[in-house]
């Protein structure tokens, strides 16, 4: 029926231009600076251990069904003759899903590219030097005069949302894939050498030992689940239709199920090597694990500044950082300008500036947040965390529920199975099982246990 297709905003014809772009994108859009930076606060914030086991559980149980439901769809919505297809897009929930994802990647995107913009920054530092010329105990300073500059941080992550925008605006299909090929494997390649430099450091079995043995006391903590379960969602980008744009450039003949293991396995990976890297040094100096979200800035200089030929290490880590960075903020970006093209038949070249401009000024509170309006608090959080807490906390997780309603409920089973590459499968019974049930009851729990019981 469509020209374009509602799901996307994009040409149906387009597709990755190989078996692996749909799997490299997704890593892309999955890996960046929520692997390293978020992923190591929220972690030390929560007590390690017993994080990293919900978190895994999270991604198996919530992330790895939610994944295969959402590329699904999102492929599935492409062949738009197939009756199935027809019934889906007439369901209101599916606007509705469309609609929450789209608010969280505005939320999200605009205190996203703040972080973004430290990273550039320390990348520039890297470059010229300046960060390798302080002193390993004056980090925490330095990152703490410069996120609390009443203009710079405001630049920066400007300078992000211009490239972002740019890159959207041309089109991201060649430029995406292209770019992961040859960025994805490098970063495997430095975040599992700096974990590796990690665990050289005297006093690195402290680290480790809190990333991986469990303290079970903190079982009984209802924000641990939701920490765990919030930064599954966030880390995987699942919850808010990314999944569904990427997969409707997906080959019919390419296996969802497989894919999708493909991308927890990498996203996990980056983020446990990023954690061991983090962990070690934060325990080889004393620092304060749950000091928050300055955590990786403070930690990851003091590394290159230790290591021989620590500034070409400083420069690809913190290019990388923001090449990761970029390949994600695509992805949050992509999703409303495929939603406003789709609702106002506007241009992309018209529809992503406009809402680049928006993310930005919707940034700026973010960025200001830990200098000229740090006064502005919400049960101790600052204006950028309470903004992550709410998007990634709730937002995803709602969307998320909204997306496996629809599937498990609506669909049908053998259509959803069909478009999943799972109907001929021992598993599922198990997908469905957990699309139907399992995975919107452990949400709801998690989230009325933390949002009811207080
Ligand atoms: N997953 C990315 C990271 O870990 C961030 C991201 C990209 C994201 N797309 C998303 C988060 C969609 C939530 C939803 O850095």
């Amino acid at each position: 029926m469509h020209a374009s297709d509602p799901a996307n905003g994009q040409n149906p014809g387009e597709q990755w231009g190989s078996q692996t772009g749909f799997i490299l994108a997704t890593i892309g859009s999955a890996a960046g600076v929520g692997n390293v930076w978020r992923f190591s606060y929220v972690a030390g914030e929560n007590g390690g251990g017993v994080f990293l086991l919900l978190y895994i559980v999270s991604i198996a149980l919530i992330g790895l069904p939610i994944i295969i439901a959402e590329t699904a769809i999102g492929r599935a919505l492409r062949h738009d003759h197939a009756p199935a297809t027809q019934r889906l897009r007439q369901l209101r929930h599916w606007q509705a899903f469309r609609l929450v994802s789209v608010v969280a990647a505005l939320a999200i995107l605009s205190f996203y590219a703040v972080i973004a913009g430290w990273a550039l920054r320390y990348f520039v530092g890297a470059v010229d030097g300046s960060l390798l010329r302080i002193a390993a105990a004056g980090h925490g300073e330095f990152f703490g005069t410069f996120i609390a500059a009443p203009v710079e941080p405001v630049i920066w992550h400007g300078l992000m949302m211009l490239a972002t925008t740019l890159i959207v605006l041309r089109g991201v299909q060649k430029g995406i894939e292209t770019a992961n090929r040859i960025l994805m494997p490098v970063l495997f390649a430095a975040v599992a050498l700096l974990a590796i430099y990690g665990m050289t450091q005297t006093g690195s079995g402290d680290g480790l030992a809190f990333l991986f043995m469990p303290d079970w006391a903190r079982l009984g903590e209802p924000e641990v689940y939701l920490a765990a379960m919030g930064q599954a969602f966030f880390s995987l980008g699942v919850g808010m239709a990314v999944f569904v744009t990427y997969g409707s450039y997906m080959p019919t003949r390419q296996r969802i199920p497989t894919a999708a293991l493909a991308i927890i396995a990498g996203d996990t990976l980056v983020a446990m090597l990023a954690g061991i890297a983090i962990f070690t040094t934060v325990f080889a100096y004393g620092i304060n694990p749950a000091a928050g979200p300055e955590l990786a800035f403070i930690t990851l200089p003091k590394i290159f500044v230790a290591l021989p030929g620590g500034r070409l290490f400083a420069v690809l880590f913190f290019g990388l950082l923001v090449a990761g960075a970029l390949t994600s903020m695509i992805s949050l970006l992509e999703v409303s300008v495929a939603w406003f093209v789709q609702r106002t038949h506007w241009h992309r070249r018209r529809a992503a500036p406009i809402l680049g401009i928006l993310i930005f000024v919707l940034g700026v509170p973010s960025a200001l947040g830990y200098g000229t309006l740090a006064s502005i608090q919400w049960n101790g959080r600052g204006i950028l965390d309470s903004i992550d807490f709410a998007a990634s906390n709730v937002l995803l997780p709602f969307g998320g529920l909204m997306l496996l309603a629809l599937v498990g409920w609506r669909w049908g089973r053998q259509p959803a199975l069909i478009a999943a590459n799972l109907d001929r499968s021992a598993w599922a019974p198990a997908w469905f099982a957990l699309v139907r049930w399992i995975t919107p009851l452990l949400v709801l729990i998690i989230l009325l246990r933390e949002f009811v019981d207080g």
